[in-house]
């Protein structure tokens, strides 16, 4: 058993991680920076007593860690990142960038081992396949995030050559967990949904034949754990942690199951004009679903050969039958739609009527 670091101990991804090392008996100590509590995805706080809470800052060297605590450290999960698009450069740079730096500088100091989170976005625009040993191949990015976060990995590499013990996972698109659907925080391509389910936003620049890679939040955590655990045999690898790619004609048809949905049409990126929106439509379109809409035009595959020969979790069951589960999720808690009345629900008001 370990003493490992974790940053980002409260985001989404992160507290699962914490979750599961704390579970498997290492003693975790949870990086912590504006949040102060740690939220599993199911809602659930961690306890207290079965984690330690360390302040820190990924923008400070050695993440602003007193050396005592530092020294204790065996191996660094990092987690922590901004995530959401739309922000200023600078604080992608500031965090992701910086931050990574700064973190592969610590474990490097300490002489630990490191797993670093990335995103299999860092593949960029392109279509075709993403390898897991591809990085920096010329490719144009949607968005300053992926940027950023193809900085930190190339950054991480550049520690490897050095000397650091590292390796990399990288998620596609976390959404809830694989049997259940639950998510704790409707972010990113949720808010996407939202609006365009409303009908707040009608038609999006897209492909039919895209794919949208979604990945469930479990699984992403027990990849990045198991790859924390088996370090010896993970050293030096990179793991895509994706689930099995929806077309946009799937996800659309899945969406028409739904009566209380408006389903989004996917236009062309060249016949389509922001500027054609009704004023309302383009407010939420310019503002939001623009951030996201290169996820409905990327035709790419990410291969995951090195995560299939390496892991013991069995792969997620993704398609349709798991966009059904977040849909139904979503409609259960009230974040989307209005869930229709069951079957039940409708007898027994035709039992009062008699
Ligand atoms: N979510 C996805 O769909 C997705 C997809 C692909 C890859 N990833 C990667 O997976 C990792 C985890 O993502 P996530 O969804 O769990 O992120 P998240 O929920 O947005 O959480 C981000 C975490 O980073 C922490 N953080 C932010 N700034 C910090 C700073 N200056 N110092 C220390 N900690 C700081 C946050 O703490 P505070 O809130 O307290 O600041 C939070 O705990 C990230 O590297 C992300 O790039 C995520």
């Amino acid at each position: 058993m370990s003493t490992i670091l974790v940053t980002g101990a409260t985001g989404l991804v992160g507290s699962e991680v914490v979750a599961r090392l704390v579970k498997a008996g290492h003693d975790v100590l949870a990086l912590v920076h504006r949040q102060q509590v740690l939220l599993r995805n199911n809602g659930t706080a961690l306890r207290s007593g079965d984690v330690t809470l360390v302040p820190g800052d990924v923008t400070k060297p050695r993440l602003g860690l007193p050396s005592r605590i530092a020294s204790t450290v065996d191996k660094v999960v990092h987690c922590a990142a901004i995530t959401d698009f739309g922000r200023a450069r600078e604080v992608y740079q500031s965090i992701n960038v910086d931050g990574t730096a700064n973190v592969a500088e610590l474990a490097a100091g300490l002489g630990v081992p490191l797993v670093h989170v990335g995103t299999a976005y860092v593949c960029g625009e392109r279509d075709g396949v993403a390898l897991e040993s591809d990085l920096d191949v010329g490719q144009r990015f949607a968005n300053a995030y992926e940027e950023s976060k193809l900085q930190a990995e190339t950054l991480v590499h550049k520690a490897r050559a050095n000397g650091l013990a590292a390796a990399v996972v990288r998620p596609s698109i976390v959404v809830g967990a694989e049997r259940t659907g639950v998510v704790r925080d409707f972010k990113n391509l949720y808010v996407v949904l939202k609006l365009t389910t409303e009908g707040k936003v009608r038609s999006i620049p897209g492909h039919y034949d895209a794919n949208l890679d979604l990945v469930p939040v479990d699984y992403v955590a027990d990849l990045i754990v198991e790859v924390a655990e088996r370090f010896a045999e993970a050293e030096g690898k990179t793991f895509h942690a994706v689930g099995k790619a929806l077309t946009l004609r799937d996800f659309s048809d899945v969406l028409a199951e739904y009566p209380s949905f408006t389903v989004p049409r996917f236009v062309p990126p060249s016949s389509f004009d922001a500027q054609r929106l009704p004023v309302g439509e383009r407010m939420y379109y310019e503002r939001v679903a623009s951030l996201y809409e290169s996820y409905f035009q990327r035709r790419v595959h990410f291969d995951t050969s090195t995560a299939d020969a390496f892991r013991r979790r069995k792969a997620p069951v993704g398609g349709q039958v798991y966009l059904r589960r977040l849909l139904d999720h979503c409609l259960k808690v009230g974040y989307l739609g209005a869930p229709l009345p069951s079957f039940t629900e409708v007898l027994s008001t035709l039992d009062g009527d008699a």
